[in-house]
């Protein structure tokens, strides 16, 4: 018999099973506290909660330890690529070379989007933010394919998870091509995965663009560092939609949804912005740091502290190396990126960084990265969902082979007002 958890409510002990994970984390297992005590938890935010058990990816927030299906972030970072990453993410194993070219083929012949789908680009003001079309574009998806409603066994997951991890990297381009006015790009199929996207992005009817290997390597670096992060927002908004037997591409849709706001994928943009109004305003750091201190208009150092890091953040370490290289080989200067050295270097000797285990997040030097690819600031979180899927599929596939699975329903503590009454409305 394992440890216990013992409590006791209105005079009365009860007791709840401690479980503990293969990593060693312990948790006090409260599935029947309300019906055997009528008392639930309260957990704003979810800080103390876990929602699921999970085999996909375990972090240690306090060491700064990330890892995929149990290998660690840096041995994939130096080794795997984006692709061989994300079917392990969703398969739980290495693909042998048979995996690898099955998917590999799927992906090629997944790429192109139905010429029907094209139609639906044309009705956005070409205004449009990219995350509102990515969404939208990956529900229409399951209208052109129903295939995938019924995907249920491994090869249709398979089938499924190529569909949409080939598509949504045509849709991202596709959103991109609109906004700006200019045709789509049909994709190519002599290129691989991050070459083909960065060709449907730059290539022009009058020219051909060429990604350069440094460029290529970045892209499928950020991808691969962007694949899963346990139970964040947009993943928890995929489980939640998955747990009432939505389909892949209706929960993974709510993902991007969820993904959009600043505090979580769209914080790779606000840095950016941070950033440029350092550098155009000609703030100092000291200043800017200061500012932040002393929660001036709540202005916050973007890209630093995570609810789960409080150490540094292992794929903020991988990308400041990537980002050095790439603008070294590109002999790009930015200056943004001198600002943002500094930036990091004041923050992590400051006690009110320090104290408060503030580090640099992934954030911090991705929006670097793509702003040297040449991708746009408004599809810097585009980027995020992209290398963001093969996490929200496998987190969705879990939910689905689960056969204890239950739809998700957490509860509340009501505090509105009690036995109120309709008036008519002259006596309001
Ligand atoms: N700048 C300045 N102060 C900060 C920052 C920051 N970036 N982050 C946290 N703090 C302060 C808080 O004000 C708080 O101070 P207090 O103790 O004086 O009240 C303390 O540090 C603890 O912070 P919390 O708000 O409790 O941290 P929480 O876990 O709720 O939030 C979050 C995490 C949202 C990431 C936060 O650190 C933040 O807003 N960072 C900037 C946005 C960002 O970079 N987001 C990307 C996250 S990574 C991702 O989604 C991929």
């Amino acid at each position: 018999m394992g440890d216990t958890c013992r409590i006791e409510l209105d005079g009365t002990p009860f007791e709840f099973p401690v479980i503990e994970g293969t990593e060693n984390e312990r948790a006090i297992d409260i599935s029947k506290l309300r019906s055997e005590t009528g008392y639930i938890t309260l957990d704003g935010g979810y800080g103390n909660t876990g929602s699921c058990t999970s085999a996909i990816t375990f972090i240690d927030g306090d060491q700064g330890i990330l890892r995929y299906r149990g290998i660690p972030i840096e041995e994939l970072a130096e080794k795997s690529s984006f692709i061989e990453t994300a079917w392990l993410v969703i398969f739980g194993k290495l693909p042998t070379q048979a995996d690898r070219d099955r998917f590999a083929t799927m992906l090629t012949e997944h790429s192109m989007l139905d010429e029907n789908m094209k139609k639906h680009f044309d009705g956005y003001p070409t205004n449009a933010h990219p995350m509102a079309i990515l969404s939208a574009m990956i529900n229409t998806l399951s209208a052109h394919d129903p295939e995938v409603w019924e995907a249920d066994d491994d090869e249709s997951i398979e089938r499924a998870a190529a569909v949409l991890m080939s598509k949504v990297r045509t849709i991202a381009a596709a959103a991109y091509k609109s906004s700006v006015g200019e045709p789509i790009v049909y994709p190519r199929y002599d290129l691989r995965y991050a070459e083909n996207f960065l060709h449907m992005m730059f290539s022009k009817p009058y020219k051909d663009y060429e990604p350069t290997p440094a460029v290529a390597k970045a892209l499928n670096l950020f991808l691969l560092l962007h694949a899963d992060h346990e139970q964040n927002c947009s993943t928890s908004t995929v489980r939640m939609v998955a747990s009432s037997e939505a389909n892949m591409f209706a929960s993974c849709s709510a993902g991007v949804c969820a993904l959009w706001g600043p505090l979580h994928g769209g914080a790779n943009v606000a840095v950016i912005e941070m950033l440029q109004q350092i550098h155009d305003g000609g703030i100092s750091v000291d200043e800017y740091v200061k500012k932040v201190k002393n929660k001036e208009d709540g202005v916050k150092l973007m890209g630093f502290g995570h609810r789960v890091y409080r150490n540094f953040d292992p794929r903020s370490k991988i990308l400041k190396a990537a980002a050095d290289d790439m603008l070294k080989e590109l002999d790009i200067h930015d200056p943004l990126l001198e600002i943002a050295g500094e930036l990091a270097e004041a923050a992590l000797s400051d006690d009110y960084f320090v104290s408060r285990k503030l580090y640099p997040n992934v954030d911090f030097y991705s929006g670097i990265i793509l702003r040297a690819m040449g991708i746009p600031v408004n599809m810097f979180t585009v980027m995020f969902a992209i290398g963001r899927m093969p996490g929200w599929i496998a987190n969705w596939k879990e939910i689905h082979d689960d056969p204890k699975g239950r739809i998700y329903r957490p509860r509340q503590i009501y505090v509105g007002p009690t036995d109120q009454h309709w008036v008519p409305r002259e006596e309001r």
